[in-house]
């Protein structure tokens, strides 16, 4: 990876999190530059201005919702109930947006496009089934394709058919300095090329195989593959993972999937051969932190294990989180 030069911000990792959707929010986040980890520190490309005018305006949360709620044609008393936070993907804008504008929903979409730069915007439901399919509304625009830039790396995708979660950039962004030299690696949930890609595009592992059931996500995950020039590292295969007859054992397996997570490990044991890493993810509800992780591990490893470290990457619902541990079975 060419490393560009241009400016940061420079931040401790645990304000991470909040900084990195304060600029993503404001579109201030060079995707064409790589996030480093520097001791305590996380060191963001930015598109333009310095460090401190940077902080001091991502502070300033009024500027772009000020200008949308001006812009707005309702009345004065709805202008506080519209969304203040977005996520963007690529130039795709979604927004959560109260029943209450159903009337409205295209004007508020074009304001929102006008206000942000964006190509199209869409109203975000949840998320559903296995397939992790969104439910979205499309408001304004008519394309729901993007290729979204984070971390130097391109994520192509429809918003329309598969989820980002910008939640996850910490992960992703951690994922990229974690395999060593010379690895194989199963993705065992890929999607589009969530982990796969920043493992493949930033460290140097022998190969990774990634696993999709989705269809629609497998061809995009072939296609980002493509588009990161990584197609000597990253070998795909669509179907459940559980049917996956590995060819090589693997060091390191990722699971990065949150629903009943538990009972693809022992396919992940299977894969490493009973040796190596897993990284598992899964949800955890805040009273049973971390205990129910480490049972879950337990009752499904088969084998002797250590968990080398456990965070919570994002919330997930009240007082439930996205949990990941880093596990090493032998
Ligand atoms: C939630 S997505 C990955 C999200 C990602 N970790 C992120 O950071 O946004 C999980 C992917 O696993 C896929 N998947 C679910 N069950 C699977 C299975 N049994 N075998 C292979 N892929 C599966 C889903 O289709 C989905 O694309």
């Amino acid at each position: 990876m060419p490393s560009k030069k241009g400016p940061v911000v420079k931040v401790e990792k645990d304000k991470g999190q909040q900084v990195l959707e304060r600029l993503k929010e404001e579109d201030r986040l060079d995707g064409d530059r790589m996030i480093e980890q520097r001791g305590s520190k996380l060191i963001i490309p930015v598109k333009e201005g310095d460090e401190e005018d940077i902080l001091e305006k991502s502070e300033d949360k009024s500027t772009p919702f000020q200008k949308i709620q001006s812009k707005v044609d309702i009345a004065e008393v709805l202008k506080e109930k519209l969304p203040e936070r977005w996520e963007r993907v690529g130039d795709i804008l979604l927004i959560k947006l109260p029943e209450v504008f159903d009337g409205k929903k295209n004007h508020i979409g074009k304001v929102y496009a006008e206000v942000l730069g964006m190509k199209s915007v869409l109203i975000q439901g949840g998320i559903t089934g296995t397939k992790r399919e969104p439910e979205v509304e499309l408001i304004y625009g008519e394309e729901t394709e993007t290729v979204h830039l984070e971390n130097g790396i391109k994520y192509k995708l429809d918003v329309a058919e598969l989820m980002f979660s910008s939640g996850n950039i910490d992960e992703r962004v951690l994922m990229a300095g974690v395999p060593g030299e010379g690895e194989t690696i199963v993705d065992m949930f890929a999607g589009i090329g969530y982990f796969t890609l920043p493992m493949a595009v930033h460290s140097k592992p022998e190969n990774i195989y990634s696993l999709e059931i989705n269809e629609v996500a497998y061809g995009y995950l072939n296609e980002n593959i493509e588009l990161n020039g990584v197609q000597e590292t990253v070998e795909t295969w669509n179907g459940d993972n559980r049917e996956f007859a590995k060819s090589r054992i693997a060091d390191r397996v990722v699971m990065g999937y949150l629903h009943d997570t538990w009972k693809f490990l022992p396919k992940a044991v299977e894969l490493l051969d009973g040796e190596g890493v897993i990284h598992y993810h899964t949800r955890a509800a805040d009273v049973n932190f971390p205990g129910q992780v480490e049972r879950e591990l337990a009752e499904n490893i088969g084998k002797d294990f250590e968990i080398t470290e456990i965070r919570k990457i994002k919330s997930y619902a009240p007082h439930v989180f996205h949990v990941v541990a880093d596990v090493d079975v032998f």
